[in-house]
């Protein structure tokens, strides 16, 4: 395996702000080459300004709304280039409110943001990767991928947020599974309630001016990004920054093996039986 401090070139969405910026300012502390891709120009411009300084080999922006095709497309056409050994599918929108009041539309965004860009950026670096024998994906999940059943309280109210971090989470595990013997890892990254700005807009209305930090507290954005980066060169396919016992997820590992028994060709029992339904 290749190390991935080599200083090759690194995408990163959602560069703008919060856990993106410190991913962004980390690798270019590593002397490695940057795309930075989200909506906010003059963001991108500050951060490549600082990644500059922080000695970045080099820095690009790309300023891109990833929940639009034709943007999608130009920022899967570079993640395709053969210099990118990095890609790391940060941005994420939330579009938390209850499920029969939320605007259609954002939960659309939230989608084409949280899932569609995720997939066809990870499916347009995959193959480039595989080809020069080495690489990495890094996608930006959750911990609420996990909370399905619990009630929103305290928690937002997030079914297709949810939803969509599953998939981040289900994605890359089977990916990484597929990808076992191949020279490209992938990880996804699971942070708890983190310091960022994500909860002060509403919708996906990008926040105004200076980066700012919510007033919800949570897990500093560096320490996410310390954790993920450690958590990838150990080979770590699910990176919980705040899990201190790791073998949980395991446990999650061994929980999904039982439910697999249930894909017998046999009914459970507790169905009843298959002639009483049919009456
Ligand atoms: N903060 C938390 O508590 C927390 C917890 C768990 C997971 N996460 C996840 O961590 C990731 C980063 O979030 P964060 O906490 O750093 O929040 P953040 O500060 O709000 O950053 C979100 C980033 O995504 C970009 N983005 C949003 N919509 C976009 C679009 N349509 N096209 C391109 N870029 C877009 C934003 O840039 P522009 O607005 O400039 O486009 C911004 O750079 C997300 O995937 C989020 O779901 C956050």
């Amino acid at each position: 395996m290749t190390s991935h401090d080599a200083p090759g070139t690194a995408l990163v969405t959602g560069a703008s702000s919060g856990i993106g910026w410190e991913y962004a300012t980390r690798l270019a502390a590593r002397g490695r080459h940057l795309v930075l891709v989200a909506r906010r120009a003059e963001r991108l411009e500050a951060l490549a300004e600082e990644a500059s300084k922080a000695g970045a080999a080099g820095v690009e922006t790309l300023v891109a709304d990833l929940a639009r095709p034709e943007d999608l497309a130009r920022v899967a056409e570079r993640v395709s280039g053969d210099d990118v050994d990095l890609l790391v599918n940060n941005a994420g929108i939330n579009g938390y409110g209850p499920f029969a009041e939320v605007d259609a539309d954002l939960l659309g965004r939230v989608l084409n943001v949280n899932v569609v860009a995720l997939t066809a950026l990870t499916r347009a670096a995959v193959p480039g990767m595989l080809a020069r024998g080495r690489g990495a994906v890094i996608n930006v999940a959750s911990l609420l991928a996990f909370a399905g059943d619990l009630p929103p309280d305290r928690l937002p109210q997030r079914a297709v947020y949810a939803g969509s971090k599953g998939y981040a989470v289900t994605f890359t595990r089977t990916l990484a599974a597929e990808l076992a013997d191949a020279p490209v890892r992938v990880q996804v990254v699971c942070p708890g309630l983190t310091a960022t700005e994500f909860h002060l807009g509403a919708g996906d209305t990008p926040v105004s001016g200076e980066r700012r930090i919510h007033d919800e507290g949570g897990m500093p954005a560096a320490d996410v990004v310390t954790a993920s980066l450690a958590g990838l060169e150990t080979g770590e396919v699910v990176c919980v920054p705040g899990l201190t016992e790791a073998d949980a997820v395991a446990r999650l590992a061994a929980a999904e093996l039982d439910l697999r028994r249930g894909s017998g060709a046999r009914m459970a029992p507790r169905y009843g039986r298959t002639d009483e339904r049919a009456e």
